[in-house]
């Protein structure tokens, strides 16, 4: 077995593929990691069959369906799960055949309805319903303390103590365990009866994720993350700085507009010299009137430089093939000290 554990933050990852075959599985991947995740399977000469979620994540972008399109192969979850963009659902019991490996899933709400751990050879990747010296929480959406004692107790507890255990997440840096040590020492595991353990579950008083909002819309539904929208637009814009845009600003070029896509009350508190208005909002409708010849070399600008590189890539979407935005908003214009008109668009 050829075994990569990718940790992010506190999100464990695993790439696991059979040697005979070069065959892989990716499990719980995440977004922001992506090109690690291909450099990886590249480097160890492996060549991912399957992506599989554990559970839908609340606390972080899955990147299962990113991964799928880009390489044409299943994402897989238990059958429980919401996600549209689930090509396999898998049963309790269900084995992925990785070349020569078999990877059993094992049913295991609790955490989340759709919660499985998966089995291969000596290890379980146990997701979020077990982790190391804790258990994952109950109180995100389809979570049930109730259901959570019995898949610890009922199933995993039941297995093998030489078991290796990978679990979903790990704040201390620590890389596995095995179900005989957390059994001895995981706190949550000493409470055997199970109106302690739902009680204790029901107590923690646990924050809510960043995110969880985006997250669970995001991994439920299939929609994309703010995030990817910036970086889809990002890579196919290109951009000005804020010191060639003041030199050109100096020099008069007269190949340059400046489109500052904010509010009318943020232009008029304070805009490039010579920028024309037009909000992000209108710029669709109103594109034709104001910008009338597509020839010419757009800067977007917005207050931050996030909603002007959407608005440039919009504009080369529509034929505006010298479309660049500001990098860096108005904000680092006004940092910089960099000159500034005030009042209404002329
Ligand atoms: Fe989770």
């Amino acid at each position: 077995m050829i075994f990569e554990q990718i940790a992010t933050g506190g999100c464990q990852s695993y790439l696991v593929g059979c040697t005979d075959s070069c065959a892989a599985v990716l499990i719980d991947p995440e977004l922001s990691q992506l090109d690690r995740y291909l450099t990886l399977a590249a480097r160890d000469g492996l060549r991912i069959h399957y992506l599989v979620d554990t559970h839908t994540h609340a606390d972080h972008f899955t990147a299962t369906r990113a991964l799928a399109q880009r390489l044409n192969v299943p994402v897989v979850m238990h059958r429980a799960s919401p996600a549209p963009f689930v090509d396999m659902h898998l049963s309790d019991g269900d084995m992925l055949a990785v070349g020569k490996l078999r990877l059993q899933a094992l049913h295991t709400p609790g955490h989340t309805r759709d919660s499985m751990c998966l089995r291969v050879e000596d290890r379980i990747f146990t997701g979020d319903t077990l982790l190391i010296g804790a258990t994952g929480r109950t109180d995100l959406p389809s979570g049930d303390p109730d259901a959570l004692y019995d898949s610890l107790f009922g199933v995993l507890l039941k297995l093998d103590d030489a078991l290796l255990v990978y679990p979903a997440h790990d704040y201390k840096g620590r890389n596995h365990s095995t179900i005989g040590e957390e059994r001895a020492s995981n706190p949550r595991l000493q409470k055997t009866v199970r109106a302690d353990f739902v009680e204790l579950l029901n107590n923690l008083n646990l924050s809510m994720p960043k995110h969880i909002t985006e997250a669970l819309r995001t991994n439920m539904s299939g929609g994309r993350t703010v995030a990817q929208m910036l970086a889809d637009a990002a890579a196919r814009v290109p951009f000005v700085s804020l010191a060639e845009l003041k030199s050109r600003i100096e020099a008069g070029d007269p190949e340059l507009v400046v489109v500052d896509v904010r509010e009318r009350d943020a232009y008029e508190a304070g805009h490039v010299p010579g920028a024309q208005l037009l909000p992000r909002g209108q710029l669709e409708l109103r594109v034709n009137q104001d910008l009338p010849d597509p020839t010419r070399r757009i800067l977007t600008c917005c207050e931050f430089g996030r909603i002007s590189t959407l608005a440039a890539a919009t504009l080369r979407d529509m034929g505006f093939t010298r479309a660049a935005a500001l990098d860096g908003g108005m904000q680092a214009w006004r940092d910089a000290g960099y000159p500034l008109k005030t009042g209404a668009a002329p």
